[in-house]
């Protein structure tokens, strides 16, 4: 999936003399350092959601974390859209790969502790808390972690809350993701209708190329989505109860699923 102009990389491009095209499925899980390492550039489902869609997350997290002024709660990868900043808790914490995003934060967040650090291992200042979490929140992260290491994250947190809620884009089947590719391929294309210079020949060429894509490249893409069914299982192997509801936002699916200590 190579993107010539992908406004999304703007940032990270910013400084560089040459526009490279950049391969996106290859830098998803490497490089989530470097592409939020000025900021967030993605638009996310808390940054668009609507006032109720917010409400109902609001009243999901109250679900799973009764009296929440009571408990400390930790949101992994908040950006520069914290879900759980305006609620009572007791303590939050937020922990995130990207120090300009801490450093975000820290301006704008005050009665919080913000620590730079990797899900996928957890700071002794999270790990060795006395108190389990009332909730941790993992809000579009998994994604940029590659599959294997989605359940160990995960696993590596079991003891150390009574609940999580997490939230990423809902996986879509190969036969989904190849005809979307074309849809949007087809949408762009419309763009040149009546423009024949050899510049817009190029670029349409360029675009049926990379939007008309095989079920090789489709399960690449398929691999940056989170399969929900699997940490459902996994949750519910390990005894815990679970709420999962899909919700589409700006013509995108995105899963929010919860799981609670019996
Ligand atoms: C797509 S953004 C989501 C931000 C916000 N939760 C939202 O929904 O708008 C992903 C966030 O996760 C952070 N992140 C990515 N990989 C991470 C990791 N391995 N450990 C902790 N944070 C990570 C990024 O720095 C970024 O802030």
């Amino acid at each position: 999936m190579k993107i010539k102009k992908y406004q999304g990389f703007k940032a990270l491009r910013t400084g560089q003399k040459k526009k490279k095209s950049i391969d996106v499925t290859r830098h998803w899980f490497k490089s989530s350092k470097k592409f939020y390492q000025a900021g967030q550039p993605f638009q996310t489902f808390v940054r668009k959601a609507s006032f109720r869609q917010q409400e109902m997350l609001e009243k999901k997290i109250r679900k799973i974390v009764p009296e929440l002024e009571k408990r400390a709660a930790l949101e992994i990868g908040p950006g520069q859209e914290p879900l759980i900043s305006k609620l009572d808790f007791k303590k939050i914490v937020f922990l995130d790969l990207s120090k300009a995003i801490a450093d975000k934060l820290k301006a704008s967040i005050r009665q919080s502790e913000i620590i730079v650090g990797d899900i996928r291992k957890l700071p002794p200042t999270i790990t060795k808390t006395k108190e389990r979490f009332g909730t941790i929140v993992i809000n579009e992260v998994l994604t940029h972690l590659i599959p294997s290491e989605r359940i160990k994250a995960i696993q590596n947190m079991l003891n150390l809350t009574d609940s999580i809620l997490i939230i990423d884009r809902k996986q879509q089947s190969l036969g989904e993701i190849i005809s979307a590719s074309r849809k949007k391929g087809l949408k762009i294309l419309r763009n040149f209708t009546g423009k024949n210079s050899i510049k817009t020949t190029l670029s349409r060429k360029k675009i049926h190329e990379s939007s008309n894509i095989n079920a090789r490249k489709a399960r690449q893409i398929q691999l940056m989505q989170v399969n929900f069914k699997f940490i459902k299982s996994f949750f519910e192997r390990n005894g815990w109860e679970i709420t999962i509801k899909d919700i589409e936002s700006n013509k995108i699916v995105y899963t929010v699923f919860t799981a609670k200590r019996k």
